[in-house]
């Protein structure tokens, strides 16, 4: 493991692997995967109370600070709503050049709960690269994986699939390192532009959570690949 992280974050371990910024649910559970596969992480709130609370519960190997503070994580994952996720892009702007930046955003209309407000033809992760700094390389990933079952690792006994897609192969390398370590299964699915699809397929995961239909689904589903 130690040669495996080695190999994607530089040859000296760095004070910080992962930055995360939100102190949530996602960040809680991306926290812990990372935690798990022995990797330090970094939360970034604005509010920082609840970024210290958060970790002071997950643990050793994780520091925390604001968003007026600059990312130390190699990989940067942006565990907030989508509107906060463009604006603290283009926020940090140059601070994240360099970085691999992982949008993990559900672009929903909570209020209708009927669609993405991302028009056709687009997603949030490619909104999202549009304010990237040159040089920052942005990743869809984890936007499949609901909070909870991160935390636990699994989800019906099986341990997890993690949908990545991006356009810098170096980039979607070292996120699929990441969920290795973790103890998931990265599945690179292609271009940043499959974000469309991903985020088009959880939406449609989303409404069976809350469809009385599917009684037994309480925002603990999976989604897995089988052959
Ligand atoms: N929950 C899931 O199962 C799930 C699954 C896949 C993807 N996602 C996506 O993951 C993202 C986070 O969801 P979540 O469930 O973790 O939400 P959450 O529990 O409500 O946490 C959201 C976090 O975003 C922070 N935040 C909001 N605006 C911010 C800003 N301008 N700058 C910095 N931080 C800001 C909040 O800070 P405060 O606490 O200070 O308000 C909070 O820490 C969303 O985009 C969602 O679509 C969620």
């Amino acid at each position: 493991m130690k040669t495996l992280l080695a190999r994607i974050f530089g040859k000296k371990t760095p004070m910080t692997n992962l930055t995360i910024i939100g102190n949530g649910n996602m960040a809680r559970g991306i926290a812990t995967r990372a935690l798990a596969g022995g990797l330090t992480v970094e939360i970034l709130g604005q509010d920082a109370t609840k970024a210290k609370e958060l970790a002071a519960e997950l643990g050793t190997g994780v520091t925390f600070g604001t968003t007026a503070d600059a990312p130390q994580g190699a990989i940067v994952v942006l565990a907030v709503p989508f509107d906060a996720a463009k604006s603290v892009v283009s926020t940090y702007g140059q601070a994240l050049t360099g970085k691999t930046i992982v949008d993990i955003t559900n672009p929903v209309n909570f209020e209708t709960f009927d669609s993405l407000v991302v028009e056709p033809g687009t997603s949030a992760a490619e909104e999202i690269a549009r304010l990237a700094p040159t040089g920052a390389n942005v990743v869809k990933a984890f936007n499949t994986t609901f909070a909870g079952t991160l935390v636990a690792g699994e989800s019906g006994g099986q341990p997890l699939d993690v949908f990545i897609a991006g356009d810098n192969a170096d980039a979607t390398a070292a996120v699929s390192s990441l969920v290795s370590a973790g103890g998931m299964r990265p599945l690179v699915v292609g271009p940043l532009k499959r974000s469309r699809e991903l985020e088009g397929f959880q939406f449609v995961l989303m409404t069976m959570q809350a469809n009385t239909e599917f009684a037994d689904f309480n925002w603990d589903t999976g989604l897995l690949v089988t052959k």
